[in-house]
């Protein structure tokens, strides 16, 4: 079965980046010129997803009008002839792809928020993003790959990089037989342990492609880690009765769910980019010589 269909939890309270977050979804954050869900976003239609499943809160709604159509603006762009901004607003969601919206209404976990896209993904395959992990990569997209992998080996995937041991307590910590170098089979699967409990330094990265039936496992998982519904421990039941692969992707991957790592993604997009490459290059050279 095709997988086309993609879960945003988009329902976090965003407090690493107080004061911006008191009145702005972190999701809404731009890296330079796009918001951070947008990246996501695009990942997933790369993908070929055209379904696209927002959980958010009643704090979010910047989220869903950015996706809406804006009638009036686009009006007035199409009157002034402004056609290059006119299809940078048209294009953010391309004709046949349906954005759905659901809530969580209380914030009990990651876990618990995936359960709550359970009515409209209902029992198929389906992926999960995590905007705050921007993935970038000169070929095919993060999701894409895994979810070809899904579909060739029938299995759940989850996307996995090595993270220093000092920050195990940030991940969910995978341990797993080898397939090949980029492949592992899934054996075990703990939430953010201790640097000297980490049973491997293999730190699950915000990709999903999950078998439908983890909405059981959800449905029954309990209160772990840091109080919350975790979608780590809900993957860990699945493992026992489907396959879980993991899956060590091609890309680069910014933690955008910091300052530091929004920096990061920051500069490098803008290295990337022909009209501010110079610039900023410029910039840090005369910078970089006062250090
Ligand atoms: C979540 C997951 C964690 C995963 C991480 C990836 O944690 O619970 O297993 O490793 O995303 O970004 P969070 O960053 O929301 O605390």
């Amino acid at each position: 079965m095709r997988i086309r269909t993609v879960v945003f939890p988009v329902a976090g309270l965003g407090t690493r980046f107080l004061p911006a977050t008191k009145v702005l979804p972190k999701e809404m954050l731009p890296l330079i010129d796009r918001p951070l869900i947008q990246y996501a976003v695009d990942e997933a239609l790369d993908a070929g997803c055209d379904t696209l499943v927002f959980v958010t809160n009643r704090y979010k709604h910047a989220i869903a009008d950015y996706f809406d159509k804006a009638y009036e603006l686009e009006n007035k762009l199409e009157a002034a002839g402004k056609h290059e901004l006119l299809s940078l607003i048209r294009d953010i969601l391309p004709e046949g792809v349906r954005a759905i919206f659901v809530t969580q209404p209380e914030a009990l976990g990651l876990g618990h928020a995936v359960l709550c896209a359970k009515p409209v993904v209902g029992n198929q395959p389906f992926a999960i993003m995590l905007a705050d992990d921007m993935i970038w990569n000169r070929g095919p997209g993060a999701l894409r790959q895994m979810i070809e992998i899904a579909e060739r080996d029938h299995a759940s995937v989850i996307a996995v990089e090595d993270v220093p041991r000092e920050h195990t307590n940030r991940y969910g910590i995978v341990s797993s037989e080898p397939i090949d170098d980029r492949l592992s089979r899934v054996r075990g699967l703990v939430e953010k342990p201790k640097p000297d409990q980490a049973p491997s330094t293999l730190g699950v990265v915000g990709r999903y492609v999950l078998d439908g039936s983890i909405f059981e496992h959800l449905e029954t998982t309990q209160v772990g880690s840091g109080g919350e519904i975790q979608l780590t421990d809900g993957i860990a039941s699945l493992m026992r009765n489907k396959p879980v692969l993991a899956y060590r992707f091609k890309g680069r991957r910014f933690d955008c769910g910091n300052r530091l790592g929004m920096v990061q993604a920051t500069v490098h997009l803008a290295l990337e980019d022909a009209e501010l490459h110079a610039p900023v290059v410029e910039l840090m050279r005369e910078r970089l010589s006062r250090e």
